[in-house]
């Protein structure tokens, strides 16, 4: 069995959600304490094993293309300087993985964008990796996907339990039975892109990860416009699940939406106070904060 080695991060998108902020600066670039969120995604990614990953951009996204690059320049000062430490670390991030970019000319939906893939990723599995699901794991969910394609020789997609006041922002899922919890594989007869809570077949919603078999690509290639006027990897993996077969993994844990705000804080404050340079006097300072504004109990 041909091992999974390939990922693919779509990251053509405008990131609407985050104006102003995004008007110019990728949304994938918006600082988690003191990385940019897509490096996180990155090294996620390669935690699970990936080596070669496949960025799909748009015409506004060169930061992102620039931040997994060498940059010469920083790094010929970093060394004059003998700032070491620095240099190791800015040095580090080209060699995460073997970066590749392709661009996404047009809006046209994130099956769009995963079929662009196509030609890089060849007839073997591979990876996708939303950039605005963030997630704090150890990469436990991602490698445990990974097993479950290996298990069944079949796509695998991850699923969480969400509000059904939620449901409708998301894809949605039914099993042919029930999730036992966290890391439980279960077999998906159906999916359906953003349904209204009151028509969803479920409260199962896709998060962004995804492992796919390269037949996604033939599904794709066929589709048509779905929601919201866009091709959507959703539909694709619906034809998957009455085919050749398509499976959940089901998490609870470690989860940000750094594409929403709300979610996007959680995630700085969070991540700031298991940070092991700030951690501590974060703290001190959210604790004093808490008594100041009396959120205390
Ligand atoms: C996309 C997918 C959706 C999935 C979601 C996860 O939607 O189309 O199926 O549930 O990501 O974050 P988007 O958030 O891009 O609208």
């Amino acid at each position: 069995m041909v091992k999974v080695r390939k990922a693919v991060i779509p990251a053509a998108g405008l990131g609407t959600r985050f104006l102003p902020m995004t008007k110019v600066a990728p949304k994938e670039m918006l600082p988690v304490v003191d990385k940019p969120a897509i490096q996180y995604v990155v090294e996620e990614a390669v935690a699970a094993g990936i080596e070669d990953i496949l960025i799909i951009t748009s015409p506004h996204k060169k930061l992102v293309e620039d931040h997994f690059d060498r940059a010469f320049e920083l790094e010929h000062r970093l060394e004059a300087k003998g700032k070491t430490a620095a240099l190791e670390q800015v040095k580090a991030i080209g060699d995460l993985a073997r970066f590749h970019f392709i661009r996404q000319g047009e809006p046209l939906g994130l099956g769009h964008a995963i079929g662009m893939a196509a030609n890089h990723v060849g007839d073997e599995p591979f990876a996708v990796l939303l950039p605005d699901d963030l997630m704090v794991d150890d990469a436990k969910v991602l490698s445990g996907m990974i097993s479950a394609y290996e298990e069944n020789e079949a796509s695998v997609v991850a699923l969480r339990q969400v509000p059904m006041s939620e449901i409708s922002s998301y894809g949605c899922a039914s099993t042919e039975a029930e999730a036992s919890g966290d890391g439980s594989v279960v077999k998906i007869s159906h999916l359906v892109e953003k349904p209204a809570a009151e028509e969803a077949p479920s409260n199962l919603a896709v998060m962004g990860r995804y492992v796919f078999s390269p037949s996604l690509f033939r599904e794709l290639e066929g589709a048509t416009p779905g929601v919201g006027g866009e091709i959507q990897v959703t539909d694709a993996m619906a034809t998957l699940a009455t085919g050749e077969g398509l499976f959940g993994y089901v998490f609870t844990e470690g989860r940000y939406d750094t594409g929403m705000k709300q979610d996007y804080l959680r995630a700085v404050v969070e991540l700031a106070l298991v940070d092991p340079e700030l951690g501590s006097t974060f703290r001190a300072f959210l604790s004093d904060l808490a008594k100041r504004e009396g959120l205390t109990g």
